[in-house]
Parts: structure tokens; sequence; C-alpha cells
């Protein structure tokens, strides 16, 4: 973590000098209490396995704190980027701008650099220049217990469940789901037309992503993952009205340059809000 991208700015109103430059691991016990604020739930353990899978969490700090950071996965053809936080004494100086034309800076010239937001953020995002193309749904299971359909099974991630993603999302990103698959649990469709990562976090228990090529055998194993993932599990998916499903929030995909590949005839649900 020693290769940072420092870049050094001076916020207008008051005039201190502030650093944007990758976090060192022992930033991370800070940043989960700054994410903490905001009710984000990350524990030191998610910041380190962040960085195993090739991710970067950048930080912008003055002289004696660290007042924002943002998270970013590179994928080659598009860079995610999530966790875009300020302090909350510190909102409203210009920090997250400059910390988002740090990741433009870093990552502009790439295909595409895209991102998820909640819709209360995405004029924020719009002003700097990105464009909305797509919606998609926080949800939760409705709570009866179902039971696993008998069409889903449990799995080794192998070289189909990999390039599935690829296809579906054109992402190629084998250390996250590598990484996805270690925490988890994967659970397919007999006949492998079909896979679910399931992440049983004991914070924020999640499925995704969930790509099949059937749309109703694609809603039963994301209902299924979900189970699979415990009480108060999540995803992010991109239909309205699936049944067995709490819809909780709207989200929107928003990019600049290229607009990132998705096939929707496969895709279920997202890895998440902040792996894309
Ligand atoms: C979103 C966030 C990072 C912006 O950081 P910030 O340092 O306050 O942003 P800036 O000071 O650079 O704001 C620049 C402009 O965006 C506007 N803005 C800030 N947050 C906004 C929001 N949520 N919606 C719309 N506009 C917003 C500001 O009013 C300002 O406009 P102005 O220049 O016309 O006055 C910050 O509000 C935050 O941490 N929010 C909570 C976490 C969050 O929701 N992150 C986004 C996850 S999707």
């Amino acid at each position: 973590m020693g290769n940072t991208c420092a870049m050094r700015f001076t916020r207008r109103e008051c005039l201190i000098t502030m650093e944007i430059r990758q976090a060192a691991p022992k930033d991370f016990r800070i940043l989960v209490s700054l994410t903490a604020s905001e009710g984000w739930g990350y524990t030191e353990d998610d910041f380190q396995w962040f960085d195993r899978v090739g991710g970067k969490t950048l930080v912008a700090a003055n002289e004696s704190e660290i007042v924002g950071m943002v998270t970013t996965l590179d994928y080659g053809n598009v860079c995610w980027i999530s966790n875009l936080l300020v302090k909350l004494k510190e909102r409203g100086h210009g920090i997250g701008t400059e910390i988002l034309s740090e990741c433009m800076r870093l990552f502009g010239k790439r295909k595409s650099l895209s991102l998820f937001s909640y819709e209360r953020s995405a004029d924020f995002y719009e002003a700097n220049g990105f464009k909305s193309d797509l919606e998609a749904y926080l949800v939760s299971p409705m709570g009866c217990n179902r039971g696993r359909s008998a069409g889903v099974v449990e799995a080794k991630l192998d070289g189909a469940v990999l390039e599935m993603d690829r296809a579906c999302f054109g992402f190629v990103r084998p250390l996250v789901i590598h990484g996805l698959a270690e925490k988890g649990i994967i659970l397919k469709l007999e006949g492998g037309g079909g896979f679910a990562i399931v992440r049983k976090d004991q914070i924020e228990p999640s499925a995704g992503p969930v790509i099949a090529g059937d749309r109703d055998l694609g809603h039963e194993l994301l209902l299924a993952a979900l189970e699979a993932a415990g009480p108060n599990s999540r995803a992010v998916v991109l239909e309205r009205g699936i049944e067995g499903l709490n819809y909780q929030d709207k989200i929107r995909r928003l990019h600049q340059g290229a607009q990132p590949k998705i096939d929707l005839s496969m895709a279920v649900a997202f890895a998440g809000l902040e792996l894309g």
C-alpha cells in the first residue's frame, strides 16, 4: 500500500492543504468509524479483503485527520467506484468533488468509470459529469422460509462461473469472484444455466452476482441465495416486482465514458453496491 497516488490541493474556503492518497492498513480503523457514522457496517477485515481482491481505498486527509474516502475496483475495461464519503462536518466544501476528480484523473482514460448511487445522491454525480444508464433496486427477502428449490444445488467455483460473469457483465474479475466464493458459497442451477454467490457476512449478508439464462429460474436462484445468506440479507436486482422480495430503495447506475456492458437477459442481481 506504499505506492500512493498522492495529490495535493487547497480548499478554496479555508486554505487547508489536503492530500488524496491510497489508504494504508493503519487507516482502516478510522475508515471503519467513518463508514459506521453512515450506517455502512464495514469492518477492518472488509477493507483488508477489498485490498486482497485488487481494490484500492483512497482517503482525503488534511494534516491531522482523514476527512473523506472512496473505494475503487479496476476491472480493466471498467473502473468501479463506490463508498464515496465525506465526514459530516466537512461536507459542502468541495472535498467530495475533489475525490471524484482524483478518481477521474486516475481512471478516466479507461473505457468507463461507473458507480451505483442512491437516488438522493444521483444529482451530485450528474453535476460531476456522470450519466444515469440503469435503474436497480435494493431488496430483501419477505422472510417466509420457502426451502431450497429442487433445481438449485451447492457447487464449486469453476471456469463456467467466471465465463458467465464475463458474458453477462463484461468484467474480467477472477480475483473478486474468487474472493467472494472464499467468503461464501456458490449455488448453481442444475444443468449449469446459472449461478449465485452467497455472502454469509455477519453484518451485511447478501446475494450476488446472480446470473441465469432463464428468468423464472433466475428468480428461484436469487431467493434461494438470499435465504442461504441468512436473516437481513440483501441484493441489488434489476427488475421490479419479483415475487417474495421487499423493495427497500431505488438505486441508479451512472457512468462516464463508454456505457458498461450488461446482458439484461441474464443479469438478475449485481455483485453488490460496492462491487458492481
Ligand atoms: C455525497 C458527498 C460525498 C458529497 O461530498 P461533499 O464534500 O459534501 O461534496 P461537495 O462539497 O464537493 O459538493 C459539491 C456540490 O454537490 C452538492 N451535493 C452534495 N451532496 C449532494 C447530494 N447528495 N445530492 C445533490 N447534490 C449534492 C453540493 O451542494 C455542492 O453543490 P454546489 O457546488 O452547487 O454548492 C457527501 O455529501 C457524503 O459523504 N454523503 C454521504 C455519503 C453518501 O451518500 N455518499 C454517496 C453514496 S452513493
